[in-house]
């Protein structure tokens, strides 16, 4: 539900942002347009005011309406033509109206002190009346005989205003539509981008504990989403894996425990039945031992599995001389090599490594009794020490033996894994529990070195690489 609660939030505010960006450029723009269009209509009003009041100036200083009249009256006919709404009113010192042309009446346009301001500044002022909106520009002339005349013209505004609104009303349609469509579009395409989201993640929600085989198909999302489906279904892959091993590893624990405390409980109540000899007992009770010891050990090796799981396995990092640390075990395997005069080779040379020597001959004891276990009668192991560069040895140990399925070689060293799954072993087996070679990888592994098996008709090798020196930037 948060997945989606999710999706949904941001599957608007996309949109959203894109339709306020529009709208935003598109109130830019339109301002732009709108703003221009008032400033070249001003400069039209101003330029075309400037041009009939320099025009009328020029005509009183040339033809006094008082003394020329025809002549001035016919001039100013002539400028006036051609102008559309313009309005012209002239007045004379006595403030008698000289010329006057239909329309609006000028003189109540502004008060005085306005009309002085805009002879002095030479500028326009803004007089809307009765609906209608005009420039208007005034001038005053004075003539050599001490005649003044004061001349108002005003322009109307009316079509360049309703023009404008309507270009104003236009531009705000555009914007809105733009906003609309804009929105509509980002919601289909983000629509359309999270549906195989959507279904996606419905599909994800359905996987629990128990679907963890489940997969997602390639097939059924867009090319873009594959690699993103093919990652997800890997880590499906890798904690399917780790449930796995998790549900196997405690039920062979309780399997392994379980074994050896039914043989306790039955051997002692078998003696329990009747009455033994000291010697009896005695010999009952030394069976027992090995049980327990088996139990113990058993024990241990899970401890140190454990402690390697949290990363506690600190090695104890001292000089060694892996040669005569080998020639040393062989020695110690003796006894039981002897029962099957079975013999050591151990060759080649590398030099001395860091490691913890604990540690490290736990690991090499386990895979040399392991390889005495399958090796047969009058057979030799070889072991081959090599220098792979002078910061890595390696260290082959190879039996004679049947070989192992390839199949089984990547789980060796898996925790109670056994080629041989049979548990119906006596306990004259002297196989293990099946994490001998757990024990040994993560030992190799604390030791950042890599250990691997090969196995074919002529033997199995167990073969292992360390670093020299052991720092943190091995792995
Ligand atoms: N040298 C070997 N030759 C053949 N099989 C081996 C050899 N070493 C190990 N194996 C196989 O790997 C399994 C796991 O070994 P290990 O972890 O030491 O368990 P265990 O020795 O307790 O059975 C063994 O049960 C055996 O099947
Ligand atoms: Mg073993």
């Amino acid at each position: 539900m948060y997945w989606m609660k999710q999706s949904s939030i941001i599957s608007f505010r996309l949109p959203l942002i894109v339709c306020l960006l529009t709208c935003g450029l598109l109130y830019c723009f339109s301002y732009l347009i709108e703003h221009t269009f008032e400033k070249i209509s001003i400069q039209q009003n101003v330029t075309e005011l400037n041009s009939v009041i320099t025009s009328v100036e020029r005509e009183l200083t040339y033809y006094s309406p008082d003394e020329n009249r025809d002549e001035f009256f016919q001039n100013l006919l002539l400028i006036l033509t051609g102008h559309h709404h313009l309005f012209v009113y002239i007045i004379d010192d006595a403030g008698k109206i000289v010329y006057r042309t239909r329309g609006p009446n000028l003189s109540i346009a502004l008060p005085q002190q306005d009309f002085e301001r805009l002879i002095s500044q030479n500028s326009t002022a803004i007089w809307n009346i009765d609906k209608s909106s005009y420039r208007i520009g005034a001038s005053r002339v004075m003539l050599d005989g001490g005649r003044q005349y004061t001349t108002i013209v005003a322009v109307g505004r009316d079509l360049q205003l309703d023009f404008i609104s309507r270009l104003r009303n236009g531009l705000g349609l555009l914007i809105a539509i733009s906003c609309v469509l804009a929105l509509i579009g980002s919601l289909i395409s983000i629509y359309y981008t999270q549906k195989p989201i959507n279904r996606l993640i419905k599909k994800i929600e359905r996987i629990n504990m128990k679907s963890l085989n489940y997969r997602i198909s390639t097939a059924s999302v867009p090319v873009k989403y594959e690699s993103l489906v093919k990652a997800f279904n890997n880590m499906l892959h890798r904690m399917e894996d780790v449930f796995e091993r998790q549900r196997n590893f405690t039920a062979d624990i309780a399997h392994e425990m379980r074994t050896p405390i039914t043989n306790l409980t039955t051997q002692t109540q078998i003696v329990l039945n009747n009455a033994r000899s000291t010697e009896e007992y005695r010999e009952i009770l030394y069976s027992n031992l090995e049980e327990y010891e088996k139990m113990s050990q058993m024990i241990s090796d899970m401890l140190f599995l454990a402690q390697a799981d949290n990363h506690q396995l600190v090695p104890n990092l001292i000089d060694i001389d892996l040669y005569s640390m080998i020639s040393l075990m062989c020695e110690y395997f003796e006894p039981l090599t002897d029962e099957k005069n079975i013999t050591f080779e151990l060759e080649g040379n590398c030099s001395h490594i860091q490691g913890d020597k604990m540690m490290l001959g736990r690991a090499i004891i386990n895979i040399i009794s392991n390889a005495i276990r399958y090796t047969s009668e009058n057979q030799t192991i070889k072991i081959n020490l090599s220098q792979l560069s002078p910061k890595k040895v390696q260290i082959v140990i190879a039996n004679p033996g049947k070989k192992i399925e390839s199949h089984h070689l990547p789980h060796l060293f898996d925790r109670f894994y056994r080629v041989d799954q049979s548990r119906h072993r006596n306990n004259k087996d002297s196989s293990g529990t099946g994490i001998g070679l757990a024990i040994v990888k993560s030992i190799i592994d604390t030791h950042k070195g890599h250990i691997y098996v090969e196995s074919d008709d002529i033997s199995t090798r167990f073969i292992i690489k360390l670093p020299t020196v052991i720092s943190r930037h091995n792995h």
